[in-house]
């Protein structure tokens, strides 16, 4: 093992073993290279003459771009150069000050300054990377992001492990803990995602309380819990009495055996889903300065051999955006919008009780997406129906309609509700037909 890998192993040893514990192999093995190019370029920072890194400046030291791309862009031409492996400093320091500002209960609590990734899908990798071996569970409930699949099982060779996710229209809690007690007692890998694609579900605020007991009775009982939060769509919650706080607030200081890792960013909450800037952060209970930083070296290690480092033009543009002053008014404006097509979702459902008929919809209240579950028809024949003959689009998961009602415009809601229940009736009559004649 590279001495460096040792010596961020030795940190967490001394005084968090049962986070060292937590680590896959891969985790144990990664070091971020403070003592190659990196490490050597950082030295020579302030030198006349700077012959290290591999990028291209103009000889009057301005980085070295062709106009016409620095022409569309309104910033320094430093922002084409390469970013830290760590993220921008600045960046880093400005997320964290919004974690903080979007979770007033994180006040007075410890966790580490996130790491950039290249958004949430590369954090969610840097996770599984950190944390999962071959064969490891990862516990989720069984209303999922489907690209889990190739991040966790393909990835890295783990299993995915379900549980029922609603019961009475709520969020299934004790099959969370009945999941959570299953097996033997050892290390756990938790994932949860809230508001929930393809649900567009949060717990509420007494529900987000039982999931942390949950988590904290499994490792009262002796279990490692690393709980990866997906935090992806945050902030965009609807309703009254749903927790909107991210679960991280409650994890980092829940346990020692309890890790939190955040994932989230920009994409969805920002609504900027190309820049691919996204951050990850850990926190646990007893958590000392030296466990945390051995954390953002691992995942800034795992980024720097994995993609190196995240767009330098996309942080630097949050970067800017996150200290405007138009920004939270902007932001705001941009909820409205989402929060307005749920309340008209509700308010549809409410005026028609016809449509209770031709599906069941499933519980919903934060995010981009709703679900409905379609009644006496097949939800993949009904979403081909809906293309062929409604001109509506929609995406079948799990034996649901997943409605992205981000992605449609306001007046065009009432059509697509009526849209889905003409087609399941229209199906479900050709079916009746079909066997009246046999
Ligand atoms: C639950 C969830 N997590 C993560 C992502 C990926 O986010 P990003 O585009 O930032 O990689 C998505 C995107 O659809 C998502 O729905």
């Amino acid at each position: 093992m590279n001495p460096l890998a040792e010596e961020l192993n030795r940190d967490l040893q001394t005084g968090a073993p049962q986070i060292l514990g937590m680590l896959s192999a891969r985790g144990k093995a990664i070091y971020f290279p403070f003592r190659g190019i990196l490490g050597q370029t950082a030295e020579a920072k302030n030198t006349k003459i700077n012959a290290t890194i591999g990028t291209a400046f103009e000889d009057d030291g301005s980085a070295l771009a062709l106009e016409c791309m620095e022409a569309m862009v309104n910033l320094s031409s430093d922002s084409f150069l390469y970013a830290p492996s760590f993220g921008l400093p600045k960046l880093r320091e400005e997320w964290g000050k919004l974690i903080a500002a979007k979770n007033p209960s994180l006040k007075g609590k410890t966790y580490s300054l996130p790491v950039v990734t290249a958004a949430l899908t590369h954090g969610l990798s840097v996770a599984g990377y950190m944390f999962l071996d071959e064969g490891d569970a990862v516990i989720l409930p069984d209303l999922y992001w489907d690209n889990y699949e190739l991040l966790f099982c393909e990835g890295f060779g783990a299993r995915l492990l379900f549980y029922n996710t609603f019961v009475n229209g709520g969020f299934d809690v004790e099959a969370f803990s009945r999941a959570l007690r299953a097996g033997g007692v050892g290390k756990k890998v938790v994932l949860l995602n809230f508001p929930n694609n393809p649900t567009g579900y949060t717990p509420t605020e007494s529900e987000s309380k039982a999931l942390a007991e949950a988590i904290r009775e499994s490792a009262e009982a002796g279990n490692r819990v690393v709980v990866v939060l997906d935090d992806a769509y945050f902030g965009l919650v609807y309703e009254e009495g749903i927790a909107t706080e991210s679960l991280f607030s409650l994890l980092v200081d829940l346990h020692p055996n309890v890790l939190g890792v955040k994932l989230d960013g920009a994409t969805k909450e920002d609504y900027v889903w190309g820049f691919r800037v996204g951050f990850i952060t850990f926190g646990f209970k007893g958590a000392g300065a030296a466990h945390l930083k051995a954390l953002e070296n691992k995942a800034a290690g795992a980024v720097r051999g994995t993609i190196s480092n995240a767009p330098c033009l996309s942080q630097s543009m949050l970067l800017k955006a996150y200290t405007a002053p138009e920004y939270a008014a902007q932001k705001k404006q941009k909820y409205d919008i989402l929060a307005g097509r749920a309340r008209k979702i509700r308010a549809l459902i409410q005026a028609h009780p016809e449509y209770a008929r031709s599906f069941e919809v499933m519980p919903f209240n934060s995010g981009y997406f709703m679900c409905v579950k379609p009644i006496g028809v097949d939800a993949e024949a009904l979403r081909k129906e809906l293309i062929a003959n409604y001109s509506t689009g929609v995406i079948v998961l799990m034996g649901l309609i997943r409605i992205a009602f981000s992605a449609v415009p306001t007046d065009r809601i009432e059509t697509l509700f009526a849209n889905l229940h003409a087609a399941v009736q229209k199906l479900r009559g050709a079916r009746n037909l079909f066997g009246a004649a046999s």
